[in-house]
């Protein structure tokens, strides 16, 4: 198979920015040490379809497709042919767009909990709309979490209470540096699939919890049988509102996310990434009663409602059911979980695709123990030089085919071998030439 060139263009940019952007990236997710770094590209020139293209000339084969975002796949011919008509009209008014009237119009009709609608232009600001209405519609302060809902304060103010709280949700050792200390209690944690933790949360803030929010399903960690009911009735009993944050399972494990999924029904809920196929847009919508609050609440933004973002939404949401892409996505994903399950078998390795079939996740048997994550580092940067973006999580997209799936499977043949001989003589880590990847946060921002 094909390697790439290493992206030295690519690089020389990076060395730059880290000079002039703090960090070096915008998102987390697109920091080369996240991957193999030295060898994963920090930039993208171009991309279409289920491909990107680097600063060095380099295509690659994308699983992740900007962090799920892209459903449609990259530059779709549907969305941005309605983008550009838009952008001739305008993009931007004195006054608003009636496009956010239609867009409302087809949430509310997609989406199990929805009755009003406002919007944003990401899942953070979404979020954090939600929280902000749950706490002025019941007078209370305190938000149970669990699972990741975006970079701002009152999700932070949750390490306030010591720097572990958030290790499970986000990423290990995040300082709440620039926190109000005075946020301190306001944000506290609960365990996914375990009731009892969010009971004696709710026990011991009896009559103080806004609202529970959480994401109802992520990756490999699915809902167990009773879990969001019993959520659901902690919250009614509790008299707290329930937000499911669809912020990634929206528009992409099923239009109307989770929710429609499982059955069970938040008040609020929130969308951004795949609802509008990467241009930015986020949604906060929810119950009447709920939603109405934000009336009297200021909420405001001036490119919240941009026509670009309206249309991209509206358009997405229409091609995906016009294609019917999610059944699509889900089988195409079905079929990555069959090879991938069957190919790394087939080398002795211990590993296997998880989740949804749109979300998979790919989970390394805990009896590699501390070896887990030079193992990850080996397939990326062994896959990294064959031409395939991909990692751990697996969000494929509608631009996706049977023959990407093809290459794939070409890909892990020769992997697979390299890194089942790598972990028969103990020594994964030696066949590393990249730097170990890194999760550490604190690492990356220290
Ligand atoms: C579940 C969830 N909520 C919120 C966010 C934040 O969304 P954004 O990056 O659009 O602010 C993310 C981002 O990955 C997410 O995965």
């Amino acid at each position: 198979m094909e390697q790439i060139k290493r992206p030295e263009r690519s690089y020389e940019a990076y060395d730059r920015a880290l000079a002039l952007i703090p960090g070096g990236t915008q998102l987390i997710s697109r920091r080369p040490q996240l991957y193999a770094p030295g060898l994963t590209p920090p930039y993208a020139a171009s991309a279409a379809g289920a491909r990107f293209t680097d600063l060095d000339g380099n295509t690659y084969l994308d699983t992740m497709m900007c962090v799920g975002a892209a459903i449609l796949g990259y530059a779709d011919e549907a969305v941005d042919a309605a983008v550009v008509a838009q952008i001739r009209h305008g993009t931007a008014y004195s006054v608003s767009s009636p496009l956010e009237l239609e867009l409302a119009e087809e949430l509310v009709a997609t989406i199990p909990c929805a009755e009003m609608v406002r919007y944003c232009k990401g899942g953070g600001e979404a979020n954090a709309i939600a929280v902000r209405i749950a706490r002025a519609a019941t007078g209370r302060e305190i938000v149970l979490f669990c699972g990741y809902h975006g970079w701002q304060d009152w999700y932070l103010a949750a390490n306030l209470e010591g720097e572990h709280v958030l290790d499970s949700h986000l990423l290990p050792g995040i300082q709440p540096r620039g926190i109000p200390n005075g946020l301190r209690g306001t944000a506290l944690p609960f365990r996914y699939n375990d009731l009892a933790s969010l009971e004696e949360q709710l026990a011991r803030h009896r009559g103080e919890v806004a609202c529970i929010i959480l994401e109802a399903s992520r990756g490999a960690s699915l809902p167990a049988p009773g879990f969001l009911e019993g959520v659901r009735a902690l919250a009614d009993a509790h008299g707290a509102l329930l937000i499911f944050d669809e912020v990634v399972t929206g528009f992409r494990i099923a239009l109307g996310g989770a929710q429609e999924c499982f059955g069970v029904l938040p008040d609020l809920a929130t969308y951004a990434k795949a609802i509008s196929n990467g241009y930015a847009m986020g949604a906060v919508v929810g119950r009447r009663e709920v939603m109405q609050v934000a009336a009297e609440l200021f909420i405001s933004s001036t490119y919240w409602s941009d026509a670009v973002g309206l249309t991209a939404a509206l358009t997405t949401l229409r091609e995906l059911r016009r294609r019917d892409a999610l059944a699509y996505v889900g089988a195409l994903g079905e079929g990555f979980r069959a090879r991938f399950d069957a190919a790394a078998a087939a080398h002795g390795l211990r590993m296997r695709a998880e989740g949804l079939p749109q979300q998979l996740a790919i989970v390394l048997d805990e009896g590699y123990g501390t070896a887990r994550r030079a193992i990850k580092d080996l397939y990326v940067q062994e896959m990294t030089r064959r031409g395939f973006f991909t990692s751990l999580g697996v969000s494929l997209s509608a631009a996706h085919r049977e023959a990407d799936l093809d290459e794939l499977d070409a890909g892990w043949a020769e992997v697979f071998p390299l890194l089942a001989a790598a972990i028969a003589a103990g020594n994964v880590a030696g066949r590393l030439e990249v730097a170990p990847s890194i999760d550490a946060f604190r690492r990356q921002v220290g």
